[in-house]
């Protein structure tokens, strides 16, 4: 049964899977709730009611979703007033075929209705959970690190992904609205804002009666008081023309370390892919932006193991990354996504060299990020705390340091060492 006397507000539990947007999503949304008078619950068996959100971009994805909610039968049958929300991109792909195998989900809502979800998820909790029983709201102060969703859907047509279908066109929100947003985080404490969208940089919208770009937006935000960073995911490779990468290097606020999927390094792959560019546009996208941006650093997300690839493809693959030199990348295995292009193609390549590339190609990938911060030992950089003892640069290298700060302060930190993933360093002086 819940531990919950009566009288104390209801405590939800959030469990995020999936990419940054899913994360937010499931974030915004238990704010929300906070802010109508829920409680918050670090452990599963206090929870009144789970808020899952959830991802379908790979299979392994979606069975991690499906076996978590499995395993929430029993959370529900212990106490039938539990109430268990399934929402995102497995919610919105399966339907009713996800209530029909799990029952007990009393709501199961799709990524399309991302928006709304906190105004149907209250409703639908408060249904269950009145809200007569609530005391004060608890606005918890925004964290110093807050994400931003621009916009939604995709209106590209990559072959092997199933964002198009599940998450629908790509429909940009109004900038009013993204400005009010991001002066209300800010006013509850954050400093940097990451901007979300799968093609962040096809933002378009109508500001002042005036059409507007993504770099436009860039300027917009970048000027708004009490703001310190600004960051975005995922920039498309094909959408980084001029005007994006001067608002790149003319935003002060503009951070040089960005996420640009490439996903392969082979131009028969990339046409395969459907993905609008080749290797030479990369090398020479990235090179306008290394050159007109100092320090810029780059991560990635790679593909090994798409239909037909050969190993002399997958090693123009390792050839790109030593070229490019990104200081990470997120490498995942092909997998045929039901309704996509790509699902209809051979998977013919087989599970033991798909493992065995990952591998190698994980192998490359620690090697780049090892030498990218060896590359940051000696230097004195600006880090943004988001805890006493952790923040990142403006590249967005980890770091973490022994005396305390209060998170939010800009500090500078004297590098002198590296882990596997984070830099090392002493406080310097606060700069902010
Ligand atoms: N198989 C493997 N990886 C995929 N991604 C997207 N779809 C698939 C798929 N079907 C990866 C891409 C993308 C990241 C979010 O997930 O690299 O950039
Ligand atoms: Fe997963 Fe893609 Fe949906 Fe994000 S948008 S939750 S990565 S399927």
């Amino acid at each position: 049964m819940s531990t919950r006397a009566s009288g104390s507000p209801p405590r939800i539990h959030a469990i995020t899977l999936g990419c940054q947007m899913s994360a937010s999503d499931g974030a915004d949304t238990v704010a929300s709730l906070l802010r109508r008078g829920w409680g918050r619950s670090e452990e599963l068996e206090d929870a009144d009611a789970i808020l899952m959100t959830t991802c379908s971009v790979r299979r392994h994805a979606e069975q991690r979703a499906m076996s978590l909610i499995g395993r929430l039968r029993e959370w529900k049958a212990r106490d039938p007033n539990r109430v268990l929300v399934v929402a995102g991109c497995v919610a919105e792909r399966l339907g009713s075929r996800l209530t029909r195998r799990f029952p007990y989900i009393d709501l199961a809502i799709g990524a399309r209705r991302a928006e709304s979800y906190s105004e149907l998820i209250a409703a639908e909790l408060e249904k269950k959970l009145p809200p007569d029983s609530m005391k004060s709201a608890t606005a918890e102060p925004a964290s110093t690190v807050s994400f931003l969703t621009i916009m939604r859907g995709c209106a590209c047509a990559c072959t092997y992904c199933v964002v198009p279908s599940v998450r629908g066109p790509e429909l940009c929100r109004r900038p009013e609205d993204i400005l009010s947003d991001a002066r209300a985080r800010i006013r509850s404490g954050a400093r940097e804002l990451t901007l979300l969208g799968q093609r962040v940089n096809a933002y378009s919208g109508v500001h002042e009666g005036r059409r507007i770009d993504f770099s436009d937006l860039l300027r917009l935000l970048d000027g708004l008081p009490g703001l310190r960073r600004l960051r975005f995911m995922s920039p498309h490779p094909t959408l980084c023309d001029d005007r994006f990468v001067s608002a790149v290097r003319n935003c002060n606020n503009v951070c040089p370390g960005l996420h640009l999927p490439i996903q392969s390094g082979c131009d028969r792959l990339l046409g395969l892919m459907r993905r609008g560019y080749t290797r030479a546009d990369l090398l020479s996208t990235v090179a306008r932006l290394r050159d007109a941006v100092s320090g810029m650093t780059l991560s990635t997300d790679i593909i090994v193991g798409f239909p037909s690839e050969t190993e002399e493809d997958f090693m123009q693959t390792l050839s790109l990354l030593e070229e490019l030199r990104p200081a990470a990348a997120f490498c995942f295995k092909f997998s045929a996504r039901e309704g996509t292009p790509a699902a209809s193609l051979p998977d013919d390549v087989s599970p033991r060299i798909k493992e065995e590339r990952l591998a190698r190609l994980n192998a490359l990938v620690d090697r780049l990020t090892a030498e990218a911060l060896q590359s940051q030992i000696g230097s004195v950089a600006e880090v943004l705390a988001e805890t006493p003892y952790f923040g990142r640069t403006r590249a967005g290298f980890k770091v973490r340091w022994r005396t305390a700060v209060a998170p939010g302060s800009l500090i500078t930190v004297c590098i002198s060492a590296a882990t596997r993933r984070t830099l090392l360093g002493d406080l310097n002086e606060p700069t902010a």
